[in-house]
């Protein structure tokens, strides 16, 4: 007997199925399906999607907000500085807290896949062993990634070397850097070589905080495209934020863009965080400063979206909806084409969860039976409504129900109802 048969569903490429789940895994996929099965769940003619992947977050810091105060300036710089007001004070029970709390919020919009950066620039590595707890008491839910992030600099915390490399003794999944925010370039250059060379030492995956500023002349992405080709971790890499390639010279990027395809380096974007933070220097105009979406998509580089941040030092909003972040993708780098749209659900689904290796992600026979059902008929309708999830499946089980959202209208005596959909 299967476990759950869902029904009368529409694939993203618009294909009417049903998908029979058993033992945690999809065992078949087509229209019309027969079989008993412990639960049987209708779709409703509605989306169905394999669960959104968040390729880039902070998890330490999510939901702490207004501790101690609030960021004035909307500065990554500040953010960063009020991060560092708060470090001395969080407990592993503090920090473990707000993840759960969080992971509810991820698992109520459809999101079971995460990769958090975790900071190691406190002796205690207090964060580390928090996230490493909820990275297991989580499991069952959300598979979550975690990268060792030198939040202070990699060389210019003069502890941040041996902490890193403790983080990573303890389990951390993936090497992380913060080029931009060491002393100098060479540094942060030194700092990237550095950081691969560990990340191929030990055969683990990289994800770099890379030139997340408005100044042009910030090009560690060259670097580390450079030394994915020399240690040869193609395919291995992302550079998450990019922004200075917004404000970098054009004829400069002509060279950078083929170099990064050629590289296998995958790039992180995360338009929510960066279309607040940047351009807080500029008077007018002022700069949007994220990063080349459309022409990184355009050369066949995997550009996935991250939420970065809810409700921390460096973004108030929020409620984790990948949607969110794909609608602002769709806005502020103007990919408003039908396959322009299509490519930004991508972002936070298949491309997203190549970018971390995720096993077993799809909608074909032999995949995790991870599926996630929308109120929308399609990709397009889905980041234009960003509707309820109707449900959400884990290893073949519902886990969220969420009731359609219909608006009843009374209109001097006249009863009508509307889901924002066209009739
Ligand atoms: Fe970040």
């Amino acid at each position: 007997m299967l476990d759950l048969l869902l029904r009368n569903a529409v694939t993203p490429d618009g294909e009417p199925v049903d998908i029979a789940c058993q033992d945690g895994r999809i065992v078949e996929v087509g229209p019309n399906l027969q079989g008993d099965a412990a639960e049987t769940v209708d779709a409703g003619g509605h989306l169905v999607t394999p669960p959104f992947v968040d390729s880039h977050f902070h998890m330490d810091a999510t939901l702490s907000f207004g501790q101690p105060r609030v960021n004035q300036s909307g500065t990554l710089l500040e953010g960063i500085a009020l991060w560092g007001e708060l470090k001395p004070h969080l407990t592993v029970e503090a920090i473990k807290q707000r993840a759960h709390d969080f992971c509810k919020w991820a698992i109520g919009r459809g999101t079971l896949a995460v990769r958090s950066h975790v900071d190691i620039c406190d002796p205690r590595l207090l964060a580390v062993d928090a996230l490493l707890e909820v990275r297991e008491e989580i499991k069952p839910y959300i598979d979550l990634q975690l990268v060792a992030f030198p939040q202070d600099g990699y060389l210019r915390d003069p502890d941040a070397a041996g902490q890193l490399d403790r983080a990573l003794d303890k389990g951390v999944d993936v090497v992380g850097g913060i080029p931009h925010f060491e002393r100098t370039m060479q540094h942060g250059a030194d700092s990237v070589k550095a950081l691969m060379e560990i990340a191929a030492a030990r055969g683990l995956l990289v994800d770099m905080h890379c030139d997340e500023t408005d100044d042009p002349n910030s090009r560690h992405i060259e670097t580390l495209a450079m030394e994915t080709q020399r240690l040869g971790l193609q395919g291995r890499v992302a550079g998450s934020h990019l922004t200075s390639m917004h404000s970098m010279d054009n004829y400069y990027v002509s060279k950078l863009i083929p170099l990064m395809a050629e590289a296998g380096v995958a790039a992180v974007s995360n338009p929510l965080i960066n279309i607040t933070i940047q351009g807080r220097h500029d008077t007018y105009p002022k700069r949007r400063g994220l990063t080349r979406i459309k022409e990184l998509v355009a050369a066949g580089i995997d550009v996935s979206l991250g939420h970065d941040c809810v409700m921390d030092p460096w973004y108030s909003l929020g409620s984790h909806d990948m949607l969110e972040v794909a609608h602002m993708a769709v806005h502020a780098a103007q990919m408003t084409g039908m396959a322009e749209i299509r490519q930004m659900f991508d972002a936070v689904t298949t491309v997203a969860a190549r970018t971390l290796h995720l096993e077993g992600y799809g909608l074909d026979k032999g995949d995790k039976a991870d599926l996630v059902v929308l109120q929308a008929a399609s990709p397009f309708e889905a980041i234009r409504l960003r509707p309820a999830r109707l449900f959400v499946i884990r290893a073949g089980k519902v886990i969220v129900r969420t009731a359609p959202v219909t608006a009843e209208l009374d209109l001097n005596g006249e009863r009508s109802t509307v889901d924002f959909t066209l009739s």
